[in-house]
């Protein structure tokens, strides 16, 4: 059989970012660059106690001070309509915006300062004078482990994955010959995009709004901005061309975006807000803090009897972040007995956000350190135990897998990564100061579909222009989709140019949980078919060959028509034109089909590391890691590997470094800066094996593809640990591993 899988070598050669040029030279405008005329610079007033009441507000100081055209606060808000509807049970879920003195968390915008230029509005906003009748607030999950609760969401739908819930018998485990049982904590972890979150905000007119805005999705932000402010929908415009990263943290609408919106109807004028770095890690979400609990129980041959699964997460006073932290509990391993809880505790803190992986990054970390910790009790070889639970369908949904080459990446990754070196014994393998470990995990995540459409204007000269409203936050949309439609008709990629990130384009979804190739690839397809539909029609129309042509054999090819069936039939591209048309517009829709209710689907991955501990100092080196992803059918190789090492660089900064640090007497971000949030740099990342099976998927969309942006970062942080443990005999479950648990 020939080699199908990618290595590094394969994805180099690979057509490269087709937006490439236009970043690197700063030709690339992101939203905080945009210039307007007449622009105004907001900044925002936060609120310095974690719970109370504003008791006065003394604007008079800053009103005063030079250039500034507004100060905005609960006094004097031109309102956010939606807070006045009846229905106030829906709507409570967001923090309202300058809506009351309240105060629910530390760092709470409570009033913007509006001024000529930036600097202006930035010492102006330092002139707001507040007072308050100030509570004690609580920010500690385990202070308040008593206060959890069971989130609405799991009231409202018995069968997701923060209900309670039991498969066979309750707490199982207590009954095997073998049992682990640990804690497992993950502390908040902020996204930190490179990009900061930015927003220009224009009002056209009292109902025509215009935002440039970082977002996930152009659509949803445009449908989210016009239910808050009353306004037709088509009367929101969203463009949001290019993103610099976001891992989640703009898949909603958050408080600054409509502090923006406010301000610029307030001012009459276009508003620019630019979030700076330290607000990155409390205004626009972050990866909650969890208390896991996992006790599991095997045979001595290492079947798996039983698991129980219990996470703890914070979430804000005002609203109820939920994420499917137990997922994977229930669904990776064939275990006979499941039982799973999910609580959450409401702190004065403010709202989460799904992060890269959200839920299983964090649940993946009890549950394959668990079972690492249980390979040691058992002597088994990690590997062996997971094949040896090895799942051949989905044991959850009771459906089979729409394709799953677990076993493929064990096998490649263990090969690659020379597994063969490990010691079973912890502790027993070092070179000179450095203890040397393996570690591996397995990592999984939903591979979902949704609808979409695409746009297509093909000209005479050969080139194709494709729309579709998706934003990209980084990956390469661009390029995947352009490798799609080049493959499908056959045009050099040069000739195809792809415009995203404005609602105004065919429908897309968010750019969030690794659906885009998926989704918005196949409305890719269905266009260039309809396209070449098209094609043929109008070269039938001149050439009596082509009567019969199957327009899904026909390819272009430099500047003709082909039909591959008939190597005769060539048409140039400019005649079909001949009726003077100067495009060719082709819409095309794609959603999924009844297959979508017949498998489980999920990519997979396995992430092997390396890692060397100093013995003296406790410090943790990676020395190579490997990464072996199933996740169908890669359109952009390149691409998907720039986007892999990024996850398992994020995987790496789970395992060793990044941590969210909070004042419990005050319930202020400590870590709200780059020199005290640390995430990984060029000199902590090793030598990294990206792998992938490259095996199509038959079931969820024409090209075969699975998600990969999630699956690259979930598995990673417990493969760290996991070679931690096996370097130093010292198991951390507590995150991030630092030099100081290891001494
Ligand atoms: Mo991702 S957490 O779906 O942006």
């Amino acid at each position: 059989m020939s080699k199908k899988h990618l290595e590094n070598a394969d994805m180099e050669l690979a057509m490269s970012r087709v937006d490439g040029r236009v970043k690197v030279t700063g030709a690339a405008k992101y939203t905080a660059e945009v210039q307007l005329p007449e622009l105004t610079y907001a900044v925002l007033v936060e609120s310095t106690i974690g719970k109370g009441k504003i008791t006065a507000l003394d604007t008079k100081k800053a009103e005063w001070a030079p250039g500034v055209i507004a100060v905005i606060s609960h006094l004097n808000t031109p309102g956010v309509p939606e807070y006045k509807l009846a229905n106030q049970d829906v709507i409570q879920k967001q923090l309202r915006v300058f809506d009351s003195p309240n105060v629910y968390y530390n760092g709470q915008p409570i009033a913007v300062v509006v001024a000529d230029t930036f600097e202006r509005a930035r010492y102006a906003a330092t002139l707001v004078k507040v007072t308050y009748a100030k509570e004690k607030a609580q920010s500690s999950m385990e202070q308040n482990l008593s206060e959890a609760i069971v989130p609405k969401k799991a009231k409202a739908d018995p069968k997701g994955f923060t209900s309670d819930f039991v498969r066979g018998k309750a707490g199982a485990y207590k009954d095997a010959e073998f049992q682990v049982e640990a804690e497992y904590v993950l502390p908040s972890e902020a996204h930190h995009p490179m990009e900061l979150h930015s927003i220009i905000a224009t009002w056209e007119g009292p109902d025509k709004l215009t935002l440039v805005d970082k977002t996930q999705g152009s659509q949803q932000t445009a449908a989210s901005i016009a239910k808050s402010f009353q306004l037709p929908v088509e009367n929101v415009k969203v463009l949001a061309t290019y993103v610099g990263g976001a891992f989640g943290s703009a898949l909603r609408v958050w408080p600054h975006e409509i502090i923006a919106i406010l301000a610029a109807k307030k001012v009459q004028k276009p508003v620019k807000l630019v979030l700076h770095r330290n607000q990155m890690s409390y205004m626009v979400g972050y990866r909650p803090h969890t208390l896991q609990k996992v006790a599991i129980g095997a045979t001595k041959e290492g079947k798996l009897l039983g698991i129980s699964h219990e996470s703890f997460g914070k979430t804000s006073m005002y609203e109820e972040f939920t994420e499917n932290v137990l997922i994977m509990t229930r669904m990776m391993y064939d275990v006979p007995n499941v039982d799973t809880k999910y609580r959450i505790v409401p702190l004065n803190v403010s709202t989460p956000a799904p992060m890269r992986g959200p839920g299983e990054a964090t649940g993946s970390f009890a549950l394959e350190c668990a079972l690492d910790e249980l390979s040691y009790k058992l002597k088994m070889d990690p590997i062996a135990l997971r094949l040896a639970n090895y799942a051949d369908q989905d044991p959850d949904k009771k459906m089979p897998w729409s394709s799953n080459y677990l076993k493929e990446c064990y096998k490649l990754g263990a090969e690659k990564i020379g597994w063969n070196k490990r010691k079973t014994e912890p502790d027993t393998n070092q070179e000179g100061e450095w203890k040397i470990g393996y570690g591996v995990a397995t990592g999984t995540f939903g591979a979902f579909r949704g609808g979409a459409s695409a746009k297509a204007t093909f000209k005479p000269d050969g080139t194709l222009l494709l729309q579709s409203a998706i934003a990209d936050i980084g990956p390469g949309t661009a390029t995947s989709m352009t490798a799609i439609a080049a493959q499908n008709l056959g045009i050099a990629a040069d000739k195809i140019s792809f415009q995203l990130g404005n609602s105004t384009f065919p429908k897309a979804p968010m750019q969030g949980g690794s659906n885009t190739v998926a989704t918005v690839g196949s409305a890719i397809v269905a266009v260039c078919d309809n396209l070449k539909v098209e094609l043929a029609k109008r070269a039938a129309a001149q050439k009596a060959e082509w009567k019969n042509a199957i327009p899904a054999n026909t390819k272009i090819v430099g500047t003709q028509l082909v039909n591959a069936d008939d190597k005769s039939s060539r048409i140039e591209i400019s005649s079909l034109f001949s009726d003077g048309l100067s495009e060719l517009v082709v819409k095309g829709d794609a959603a999924p089909g009844p297959e979508s209710k017949k498998y489980s689907f999920y990519s997979f991955a396995t992430h092997f590391i390396e890692a060397h501990v100093h013995e003296l100092t406790g410090v943790v080196r990676i020395k190579n890691a490997v990464s072996v992803i199933d996740c169908g059918t890669v359109v952009s190789p390149k691409t998907a590997r720039s986007q892999s090492m990024g996850g398992i660089v994020g995987g790496i900064g789970m395992a060793l470094t990044e941590d969210v640090v909070l004042d419990d007497r005050t319930g202020r971000t400590v870590t709200a800066s780059f020199g005290d949030y640390h995430v990984p740099v060029h000199a902590d990342i090793p030598q990294m094996d990206m792998m992938f099976v490259n095996e199509k998927d038959p079931y969820l969309n024409p090209m075969g593809s699975k998600g990969l942006g999630e699956i690259v970062i979930i598995g990673v942080a417990p493969a760290v640990a996991n070679a931690v443990f096996n370097a130093t005999g010292k198991r951390v479950r507590h995150l991030p591993i630092t030099p100081d648990k290891l001494i």
